[in-house]
């Protein structure tokens, strides 16, 4: 049975969205924990109630992005997890701490990358007249929001779409692809080549 650890900043829909998923289609994994940079995180409380077990790591009480980034990991590994996931988690990641899950952290963002990495994905993607949306589950590399790409789901962007209209739309696709994404990576039906992702089942990384 794989373990997995979900780290999350804040609401946590995606992490409640993957625990839901784990359990109704039977998984051969459990989410092992869920950790937060943050103890007023919502997703905190639905974890708990869900029996996982739960830790905080504030940010805010070390020195430096290297000292947050061991702490953390101490966290994580006390799991003993196969995979880690960043679930809306709103901290940059060192080089050292993602060197350590290579291949075993998936990340979820969202916009189509490589389009719009980094905040604001949504109003960004309106001002630039984008007539397509979306989000991207990604393996994680150095480099934010970048990493070879999983699955992706795309939307329209309609008229008169606010960015909060347009982030509800995506929001209810991404409750279906990162399921899907770490359920795959469970089943070992993921192979990175020269940085692209292959589905050995041929199962469509797109969801339209
Ligand atoms: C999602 O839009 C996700 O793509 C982004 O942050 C948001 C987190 O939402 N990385 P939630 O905490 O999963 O509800």
């Amino acid at each position: 049975m794989k373990r997995i650890v979900i780290l999350i900043s804040g609401r946590g829909s995606n992490m409640k969205a993957i625990a839901r998923a784990c359990n109704a289609e039977g998984w051969d994994a459990t989410v092992a924990a869920v950790i937060s940079n943050r103890a007023d995180a919502e997703g905190l409380a639905f974890a708990a109630e869900c029996g996982i077990a739960t830790a905080v790591v504030d940010h805010r009480a070390y020195a430096d992005r290297a000292a947050f980034d061991a702490a953390l990991a101490q966290a994580i590994d006390a799991h003993a997890p196969d995979l880690v996931l960043l679930a809306g988690f709103m901290r940059i990641l060192t080089a050292p701490f993602v060197a350590r899950y290579a291949g075993r952290l998936l990340n979820i963002h969202p916009s189509l990358l490589p389009a719009f990495g980094g905040l604001h994905t949504h109003r960004r993607a309106i001002a630039a007249g984008c007539k397509v949306a979306g989000a991207t589950v990604h393996f994680v590399t150095p480099d934010l929001d970048h990493g070879p790409i999983v699955a992706q789901a795309a939307v329209p962007v309609l008229p008169g779409d606010t960015e909060e209209s347009l982030a509800v739309r995506v929001l209810a696709r991404e409750h279906v692809l990162y399921p899907l994404a770490v359920r795959w990576w469970i089943e070992g039906q993921l192979r990175v080549t020269g940085g692209v992702v292959e589905q050995l089942r041929g199962e469509p990384q797109l969801l339209a």
